[in-house]
Formats: structure tokens, sequence, C-alpha cells
């Protein structure tokens, strides 16, 4: 694809709004789109596991397993701080608001009680499973390395979402108000980082 040509490189711009940088190839606003929104979210997954560990890490259970699942997510976040860099894409402006928002959403559910802590973890797996399988299904062959740490982060993500399932997460008071509202929210999460 070529890239889009119009009368001035700045109208351009200022048309597409606060995109990719100045200079940058075609297909670069997908990938601009991609990685600030999987930078921000695997930031904000490390927050959850960090506010339910502050709550729940002494738990001699789910301790080591929290431990375990916030290891893989500071992986899938040094990855994509390397691709911010990489791929010159704008991180989310929202990043103070990632911060507070993954810390409480994990120290919340983790004060309800082991079982509500393991419910919100499958409920933003479930919806990072999905949103990381729409973006493998865009991204094109010339885009496989991305695309490969997609569906490796995606498998992982499940893995998460099974540790919670195996410890109880159905069995939550009010289950599926719960989980309902936390998707709700990691959705709306999903499409302000791809934005702003
Ligand atoms: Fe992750
Ligand atoms: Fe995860």
């Amino acid at each position: 694809m070529s890239r889009r040509k119009t009368a001035s490189p700045k109208a351009d711009r200022d048309a597409a709004g606060p995109g990719p940088l100045p200079g940058t190839p075609t297909g670069h606003r997908l990938i601009d789109r991609i990685v600030r929104v999987d930078h921000a979210g695997e930031y904000g997954a490390k927050r959850i596991y960090e506010g339910q560990i502050a709550v729940l890490g002494d738990d001699p259970e789910l301790g080591p397993l929290l431990r375990h699942m916030a290891e893989q997510e500071a992986e899938h976040l040094q990855a994509f701080e390397k691709l911010i860099v990489e791929r010159r894409a704008r991180p989310s402006l929202l990043h103070p608001l990632w911060h507070v928002a993954g810390f409480a959403l994990g120290a919340g559910t983790a004060l309800l009680g082991p079982r509500a802590a393991m419910a919100c973890t499958v409920a933003v797996e479930e919806v990072i499973d999905e949103h990381y399988a729409h973006q493998a299904e865009q991204l094109g062959e010339d885009e496989k390395p991305l695309r490969d740490k997609i569906e490796k982060f995606r498998a992982e993500e499940l893995e998460h979402r099974d540790i919670g399932l195996d410890h109880g997460a159905e069995r939550t008071p009010g289950y599926r108000l719960l989980s309902g509202a936390i998707k709700a929210g990691s959705r709306a999460a999903i499409w302000l980082a791809e934005r702003v």
C-alpha cells in the first residue's frame, strides 16, 4: 500500500489527530494503536497483580501463583516497552490512570477475598484473550514477529485465566455481576488506550 497523498503532509497529520510520529511508513497507524494499547494493558495487568499481591501475597497457596503471573506480566510489559521505542509508537497519555486503576482493581477484588481476586483475573484475561485474538487476525505475514509475540502472550493470559478458574473464581458470591462489571471496565480501558 502506498501512503495517501494529500496537499500537505501537515494537513494530513492534523486530520489524523495525535497519531503516529511524522515520516513513518504506511501501516504504522495500526501498529501504533496495537503497541500503545498493549503496552498500556500490560502495564495495567502488572498493577492489578501488584494490588493483589499487596493484599494476598502472604497467602500460602495464592501468593506463589500471583507472583508467577506477575512475573509473566512483567515480561509482557518489557516486550511492549521495547516495541514502543522500536516501532516509534506513541504511549498512552493515560498512564497515571492505568497506574491507579490497575492497582485499585487488584487490591479491591483481593480485599473481597481470594475467590474474588481470581474472578478478577478470569474476567480480565478473557477480555485480553479476545483482544489479542482480534489483533493477531489484523496482522499480516509482514508482521509475523509481532503476531507471534501476541499469540505467545495470549497463551499465557489463558493460562492465567485457567489458574483463576481452578481456584474458585466462579464460586465468588455475585460472580456474574462482578465479572460483567470488570469485563465492561476492561473493554472501556482498551477502547481508551487505543485512542488516548
Ligand atoms: Fe499480559
Ligand atoms: Fe495476564
